[in-house]
């Protein structure tokens, strides 16, 4: 969402108020969240062991005697799926609670309230959607704030909720926690696959590390078989952290060999995934994961996604370290002009992706 302020959504209605509307009256949801596909695709359920996405141990990646085989693990996860869980991350407990506990408080503020964060026209930051491009689209089940975090000195308190007190000081603390374990991991990622980690770090580091954070409000719904929370698509930037407030209510989904497979997060994990830059510049070594969320029919669900964005100016292309000895992959195109295309569709899976291939 690094170009949240120059590309808008068309404005829908608040999502929480309307589902406590649907929910306690038993109106109907309108038809416009009501999608087909919701209840007619298989789903793998994520807790049978051999389905479940692979977990990734960072102490083991830190001790010398079991590095090696934890980097392969390490390179396996990003290939095959895209997305891993990451235990003894090392980010501290009371850091993501905070956040957690300033952000439900957030949503639990008047609608009058909240929507003093407000997105404003022709730009994504704040509380809000994104992705609605149509008046005929189906919409998503859910709200969202999205706050531009790094470079500091891009942050825009405009759209930061003042209450919690507390919430800015909690989301700045997360920030540097994030940043920190998401320069480590992309160090043993380019490890893995045979590139100077520093090129890859490079590539996010640049600019004072860009970084959004996108907060998922997932209300509950009645109808929460035919509704989706967040369609199908895959982060456009580096790598993603995932949390989601507590882990009773599961409801993000990722799409492996044509197929659904539900994530569930374990309790004190990190869930990470890779983004469309880093498919492009592995030459697909890693994989931009396709996901989705889905709706719990009594229970909400928050989660926050952080992404780590490359410098606004790259060049996007595969890196030349590794088209050596393979062949280019994929096109070459400014960060800029991909970020337009993927904030000015509907969200879309990997088809953009795909049209950037070469083969
Ligand atoms: C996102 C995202 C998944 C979830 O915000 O990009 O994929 O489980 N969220 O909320
Ligand atoms: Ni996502």
């Amino acid at each position: 969402m690094a170009e949240a302020r120059t590309i808008g959504s068309l404005p829908v209605a608040n999502v929480q108020a309307l589902a406590a509307t649907c929910n306690g009256l038993d109106e109907q949801v309108p038809e416009r969240y009501l999608r087909t596909e919701a209840s007619s695709d298989e789903i793998i359920a994520g807790d049978d062991s051999g389905s479940a996405i692979p977990i990734i141990d960072l102490d083991k990646l830190l001790d010398p005697q079991s590095l090696e085989a934890e980097c392969v693990k390490l390179g396996s996860a990003c290939q095959n799926w895209g997305i891993f869980q990451l235990v003894n991350h090392g980010v501290p407990d009371e850091v993501t609670r905070n956040l957690m506990s300033d952000i439900a408080e957030f949503f639990k503020l008047p609608l009058e309230a909240k929507k003093e964060c407000s997105q404003q026209p022709g730009s994504l930051e704040g509380y809000g959607q994104a992705f609605v491009v149509s008046e005929d689209q189906k919409l998503d089940w859910a709200d969202m704030l999205y706050l531009q975090v790094q470079p500091s000195a891009s942050r825009d308190f405009r759209f930061w909720p003042t209450h919690p007190a507390s919430f800015r000081h909690s989301v700045n603390v997360y920030s540097s926690e994030a940043a920190k374990l998401t320069c480590r991991l992309l160090e043993f990622m380019a490890k893995g696959v045979g590139v100077e980690p520093a090129t890859l770090r490079g590539v996010f580091e640049g600019q004072g590390q860009p970084q959004g954070m996108r907060v998922n409000y997932y209300p509950p719904c009645q109808d929460a078989d035919r509704v989706l929370g967040l369609s199908p698509h895959t982060d456009p930037g580096g790598l993603t952290l995932l949390l989601q407030m507590n882990n009773d209510v599961q409801g993000l989904q990722v799409k492996k060999d044509g197929k659904w497979f539900a994530v569930v997060a374990l309790d004190d994990a990190i869930i990470v995934n890779v983004g469309d830059v880093l498919e492009i510049l592995s030459n697909g070594k890693f994989r931009s994961v396709e996901h989705r969320a889905v709706i719990h029919p009594n229970k909400e669900r928050i989660s926050v996604a952080m992404f780590h964005n490359p410098c606004q100016n790259l060049m996007l292309g595969p890196l030349p370290e590794l088209v050596k000895g393979d062949k280019m992959r994929y096109k070459s195109t400014s960060y800029q002009d991909f970020l337009i295309q993927y904030f000015t569709a509907k969200l879309d899976g990997r088809d953009h992706l795909e049209r950037l291939k070469l083969e």
